[in-house]
Parts: structure tokens; sequence; C-alpha cells
């Protein structure tokens, strides 16, 4: 559905200063996957969506969405695919009814087919009863609902995401969430957005792909990332005087890494955490060491972040945007 090969984008800001917002992504999606693009703020990830959706021209590389190319058929490529844009697409006096038949016959669709798409989309991402009121008058979920009914309104088999539950409270994301994912059953379409929230992205997409400074820096399903470049962590706490013995024991697990002693509490990386945390416990009552508390911590797209680029993702967020007033 999606094939790129090094595509990149330059912004030539001024004659000194020229941003290398997308430096060489290289991606496929195959029809009907869902895939979570993740990565701080000034990443590339909007850029890199309005490249595939032919809104700006790559500087460089090949990209083809739907099997078109996007520099030499943008057209047939644009009728292939919904976008749904970071800020708010519909027009905020109009009824929603109206916006969304408007969008359909913006799309080549005759009268009968527009409305009836309307009531169709209207139904499944229960709008019906906004159906009268005005844009500007819904709330932010709601409006988020228009945006992606918006985006599917000529049947795309590809829909583009860009950032659609940030701002919405964790109620009204699980509810745009459910509705995402009823749209893509019931559509059979293939989704690409992009997210801030690691949650988000390790609950809801089969496969993640982590861009950072205009790179892709890691691409496969959230539960392999984290196999692979985190491992579990194991957390226990024991009685005064036994971290020593205990942390010799976390030494011997077949695997173990970053083994760490603070206190009462000892941490260290392996593997499989649960299989590892059993394993530590026996050998610690075998050797008379008296375990208060034990978990296992499974990483979170956070620590692979972190391993991969050796800042936290809120770091590099709260980094982009000093930067971003710096600049300005
Ligand atoms: N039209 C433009 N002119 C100049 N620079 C731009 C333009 N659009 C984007 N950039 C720069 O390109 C980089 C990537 O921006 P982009 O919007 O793709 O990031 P993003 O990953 O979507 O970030 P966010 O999570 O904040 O939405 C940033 O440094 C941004 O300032
Ligand atoms: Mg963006």
């Amino acid at each position: 559905m999606i094939s790129t090969r090094e595509l990149t984008k330059d912004f030539v800001v001024s004659r000194t200063e020229t941003v290398h917002a997308v430096r060489g992504i290289s991606l496929d999606v195959e029809p009907g996957e869902l895939v979570a693009v993740l990565g701080p703020n000034g990443a590339g990830k909007t850029t890199t969506l309005r490249m595939l959706t032919t809104l700006i021209a790559p500087t460089s590389g090949t990209a083809k969405v739907a099997g078109y190319d996007v520099a030499a058929e943008p057209g047939r490529v644009r009728r292939q695919l919904g976008y749904v844009g970071q800020g708010n697409g519909a027009g905020h006096s109009q009824r929603v009814a109206d916006e969304l038949y408007g969008q359909g016959v913006i799309y080549g669709l005759d009268r009968r087919a527009a409305k009836r798409r309307t009531g169709e989309l209207l139904e499944s991402l229960e709008l019906k009863e906004l159906a009268q009121r005005k844009v500007s008058d819904l709330s932010g979920g709601q409006r988020r609902r228009l945006d992606v009914a918006m985006g599917l309104v000529h049947a795309p088999r590809l829909l583009f995401l860009d950032e659609p539950s940030t701002g919405l409270d964790p109620q009204n994301r699980a509810n745009l969430w459910d509705h995402i994912l009823r749209m893509r059953e019931q559509y059979s379409i293939t989704i690409v957005l992009t997210t801030h929230y690691l949650d988000e992205a390790d609950s809801m997409a089969e496969r993640v792909v982590v861009v950072d400074h205009g790179e892709v820096i890691a691409d496969d399903t959230a539960d392999a990332l984290k196999a692979d470049l985190a491992g579990d962590q194991l957390l226990l706490t024991v009685a005064p005087g036994n971290q020593g013995p205990l942390q010799r024991l976390a030494e011997q697990l077949p695997g173990a890494r970053e083994v760490q002693a603070d206190g009462d509490r000892l941490t260290v990386r392996v593997a499989d955490g649960p299989a590892a945390l059993p394993e530590l416990i026996t050998a610690a009552q075998h050797n008379g060491v008296p375990v208060a508390t034990a978990q296992v911590h499974r990483p979170t797209l956070d620590d692979v972040f972190l391993n991969l680029t050796g800042r936290s993702l809120r770091e590099a967020e709260s980094n982009a945007s000093s930067n971003g007033k710096a600049a300005a």
C-alpha cells in the first residue's frame, strides 16, 4: 500500500538555514496494516505524512502509495487516501451533516451517493444526534470524530491520521480509538497514524515505526521492540543487610544486565522477567536471603526510545519545544 525509498524533505528557511526535516525514510506498509508512527516533536512525522498525501513534494527519494508515484501521479494517489491533519479540518460555521455531504460532493460523489455516505458515516461514528449542530459547537472529541468521518467520505483504501487523539481526555481518546478500530474493520482500510502517546502506540498498533530527527530508528511490533531492546526489569526489596547476597544471585541469572542495588532495592534487567523472577526468588530462598517484595516491570516504548537514543521521549519533547522557543 505504501512503499518509500530514501525519502527526504529539506525546508529552506532562509539563505543560511535549511531544515532537514526528513532524512531518508524507507518504509513499506502492507494493505490492512495499522501502523503507528511515533516520535518526539519535530521528528518529521507530519512532514512525512504530507509527502505521502501529496501535499508537499519530496526533496529526494521516491514514494508510492496504492501503487501510484506521489510525484508523477498525485491526483490518483489522492483519490486512494483520506487524510486527517493535525489541526481540525472541518469548517466552523457549517452543520455537521452539511460538512460531510459537501466533502462527498468535492470528492466527486453524486448527490445521492454523498447523502447515503453521509448517513452511513454519521451512524458509524455516532454523530447522528449531532447532525444538525454547528461544527463550532462540538466538543473536542466529537470534532475529532467528525474529522475522521471527513477523511472517510470517499471510501478511501488508506487513511492517514496525524495525531488523532492529541488534546483529548483519556475517555475521549478511548472512544475515538473504538471508532477508528471499528472503521478499520468495517471498511478494511489501511491506517497510518502518528502519535506522541506511547501507551496508545503500544496497545493499538500492530506495528510501531519510531522516528527521530527525520530518520526511522526502529520498526517492528511493540512487543518485539521491547523484547529486543530493553528486556524486562525485576524489582526486588530485601531486609537490610541482604542486598549484597541478592545482588550476587541476580548476577547469576542467565543474561542478567544492569544489576543495581540501591538501599533495600535491587533491580536487574533480564530477557524474560516472568521466567527469571521465580528463579531468583527460589535461589534467594535456598540461600537464606529473605525477599520482601518482588515485581516484574515490563518495558514501555519509552524505555525502547531511551535505549535507542539515550534520551527519554519526554526529554526529547521538552528539548524540541525549548529549541522551538529559542528559534522564535
Ligand atoms: N514548512 C516548513 N518550513 C520550515 N520548517 C518546517 C516546515 N514544516 C516543518 N518544518 C520543520 O521540520 C521539522 C519536522 O517537522 P514535523 O512537523 O514534520 O514534525 P512532527 O514530527 O510532526 O512534530 P510534532 O510531533 O510536533 O507534530 C521541524 O523541525 C519543523 O520545524
Ligand atoms: Mg506533527
